[in-house]
């Protein structure tokens, strides 16, 4: 798989990543057949959360508990992983950024991933009641210990972060939006911008729209005919570059201006495998800007 960096680190992860928000549910057979096999087709970078298995049978902590015990069947793996987890949803609260928690939630996290550190720290959502100042504090004395490499932030609007940046020693390397052929707000609200400022990684959660961008079957919330105009230059891609659908998804988000890095859900083995083979899919400039029209319902101006 084709390698990209970490943001602006000298941390090297292929260019899509296995995600574990849907994880907490295997068994530890099963945890370790997923892990592997994405390791295996490049995929390196594993990105977690402490809220990952809340709501489920595993409960708050179960994704990381699940990975924190296929990290310790084998010494070598952690090694082999860049390791990124998230924390600060803490229902019903609901978030909570605090000095405090963070740092309690960051060795939490550690002691149910088995590991004295993580690759990558981030703030899971923004908190509207903590200040920035605050929530610097954690990450600055996050990295001196020696627990987090690096850090970074998920649904954090391009000011949210620019505000917190403001207070902290180290640049803020990953931004955690939703992005997909279906969701396409960071091309214009400013996030791909700021990446491409400041050589941030973007890494794309739900770049398959949470599975509807392979199944070609729309949500309630979905606007119909958006949907349609996606799923239907999907699959005229699809046809024109032999590739399924989410393939295509896929390469959709690799061919964006900035650093992005699709973090894909499946659970299944075959879908990880075929995910991988999306990196080698050259999408035109003509392809890329039909998807951006589908989404948009206009012609580029
Ligand atoms: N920061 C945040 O707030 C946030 C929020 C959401 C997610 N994330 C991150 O992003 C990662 C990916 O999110 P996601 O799981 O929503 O990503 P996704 O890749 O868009 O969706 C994965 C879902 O699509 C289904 N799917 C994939 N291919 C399919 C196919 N060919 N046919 C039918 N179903 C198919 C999968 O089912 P199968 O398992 O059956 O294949 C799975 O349920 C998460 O694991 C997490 O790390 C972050």
């Amino acid at each position: 798989m084709k390698q990209t960096y970490l943001g602006p680190t000298d941390i090297k992860v292929g260019c899509i990543a296995y995600g574990n928000w849907r994880f907490a549910g295997s068994t530890l057979e099963e945890a370790d057949e997923k892990i592997r096999t994405a390791l295996d087709y490049g995929m390196n970078l594993i990105d977690t959360a402490d809220i990952y298995g809340f709501g489920e049978p595993a409960g708050f902590g179960g994704a990381e508990e699940r990975l924190g015990e296929v990290l310790s069947m084998d010494k070598g793996l952690r090694e082999k992983i860049v390791l990124a987890t998230k924390g600060g949803i803490i229902p019903p609260r609901p978030y909570d950024s605090s000095y405090d928690y963070l740092i309690e939630a960051l060795d939490n996290s550690l002691s149910r991933l088995r590991t004295n550190y993580v690759d990558l720290y981030q703030i899971h959502r923004p908190d509207l009641i903590v200040p920035f100042e605050e929530q610097a504090r954690a990450l600055n004395d996050i990295i001196k210990s020696g627990k987090a490499r690096h850090v970074g932030v998920s649904n954090f609007t391009v000011s949210q972060t620019r505000a917190l940046q403001a207070h902290l020693d180290a640049p803020l390397v990953s931004l955690q939006p939703e992005f997909s052929a279906l969701e396409q707000s960071p091309m214009t609200d400013g996030i791909l911008d700021y990446a491409g400022e400041t050589r941030a990684a973007v890494l794309a959660w739900s770049p398959l729209a949470g599975g509807r961008l392979a199944t070609g079957l729309a949500s309630e919330g979905d606007d119909a005919d958006r949907f349609g105009r996606v799923i239907d230059t999907i699959d005229k891609l699809a046809s024109d570059h032999g590739a399924s659908r989410s393939q295509i998804a896929l390469a959709f988000t690799l061919r964006s201006q900035a650093n992005v890095i699709p973090i894909i859900g499946t659970q299944n083995i075959d879908r990880i495998i075929e995910s991988a083979a999306s990196a080698d899919i050259e999408l035109t400039a003509r392809d890329y800007y039909d998807l951006v029209e589908a989404y948009r319902g206009v012609g580029m101006p």
